[in-house]
């Protein structure tokens, strides 16, 4: 096989290109966001509320145009709100899956930090093993599965930040900071 590494830099500028239409300014976070994508890993975003985490991954959803899923983290999320679950079907007398919002290709694991670890550990075996448990039963996820990540790291009330052991599901942990006056 052989790697065109000019075509490849087309692409991530043209990508670029587009994503700046909605996002201004953070050029070093789009292109590291962009890099995650290419190479199949995951991204933890962090940044204080209103700095545009939540818009820049949902811009990248766009630009890609791959299946897209978000989940809001919230302390009554259950591990069963990630993976999905058997629902019985009265009908057939049957237990039928209906797969949770992380079977897709590109996820938005929004305010990650606002879940109990046991929630949070649903979703980070899908991010290790891109294998899916639901009631012992394995599942697998698209060979393209990429997850970003939000976290507010100056909010600790009622928040259950990621662990460092964690962290390293991760490729990339980016910040993201206020943007310059002229931006
Ligand atoms: N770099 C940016 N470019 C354009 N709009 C931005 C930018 N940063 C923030 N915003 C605006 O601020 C709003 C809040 O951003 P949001 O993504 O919800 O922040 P966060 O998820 O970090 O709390 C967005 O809807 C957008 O209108
Ligand atoms: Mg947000």
């Amino acid at each position: 096989m052989s790697v065109d590494l000019t075509q490849l830099q087309a692409v991530l500028d043209k990508a670029l290109q587009e994503v700046q239409k909605v996002i201004i300014g953070q050029t070093q976070v789009v292109n590291l966001a962009l890099v995650t994508i290419i190479t199949g890993q995951h991204a933890l975003i962090e940044g204080v509320p209103g700095v545009g985490k939540t818009l820049l991954v949902r811009t990248l959803a766009g630009v890609l145009g791959s299946s897209f899923a978000r989940i809001q983290f919230t302390p009554d999320l259950m591990p069963a709100d990630i993976t999905g679950t058997h629902i019985y079907r009265m009908e057939t007398n049957e237990f039928t899956l209906v797969k949770g919002p992380v079977f897709t290709s590109f996820l938005l694991a929004d305010e990650i930090n606002r879940a109990p670890a046991k929630t949070q550990s649903a979703l980070l075996q899908a991010m290790q093993e891109r294998v899916v448990t639901i009631d012992r039963k394995n599942y697998r996820l698209p060979e393209t599965f990429s997850v970003f990540a939000t976290q507010n790291p100056v909010e600790f009330e009622g928040t259950y930040p990621l662990p460092e052991a964690q962290k390293d599901r991760f490729m990339l942990k980016i910040m993201m900071t206020d943007p310059t006056r002229e931006e």
